[in-house]
């Protein structure tokens, strides 16, 4: 199963709202399907919120946002380029 996007409003962050809600995603179809997929930029912003959720890295699509963007996409001060993909067991 795949997370296609995931946001909290931004006076709710830090709060522990997308973490109960990949909690409930887990919780809900563990019976339903093997693994929950998400891709994301390689951003300090997304990468290190899925870690703590338990995902782990698992493969890279090399210039994603390169090359699917008409313009370049930056987080951080740091231009996006590659997918990363990170995967956790359900
Ligand atoms: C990424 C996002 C969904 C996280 O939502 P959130 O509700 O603030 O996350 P939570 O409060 O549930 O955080 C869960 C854990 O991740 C950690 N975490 C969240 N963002 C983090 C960051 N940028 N850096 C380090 N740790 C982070 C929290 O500290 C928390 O850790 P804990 O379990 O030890 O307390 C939110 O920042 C967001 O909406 N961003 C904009 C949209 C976006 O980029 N979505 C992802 C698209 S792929």
């Amino acid at each position: 199963m795949k997370i296609k996007n995931i946001a909290t409003a931004p006076e709710y962050q830090g709060k522990g709202y997308a973490k109960k809600l990949i909690e409930y995603l887990v919780a809900e179809y563990k019976n339903t399907y093997a693994i929950l997929q998400v891709g994301t930029g390689d951003s300090p912003l997304t990468i290190p919120f899925y870690e703590k959720c338990g995902f782990i890295r698992h493969h890279i699509i090399k210039n994603f946002f390169t090359d699917n963007y008409d313009h370049p996409i930056f987080e951080c001060g740091v231009q996006l380029v590659d997918m990363i993909y990170l995967q956790r067991k359900l």
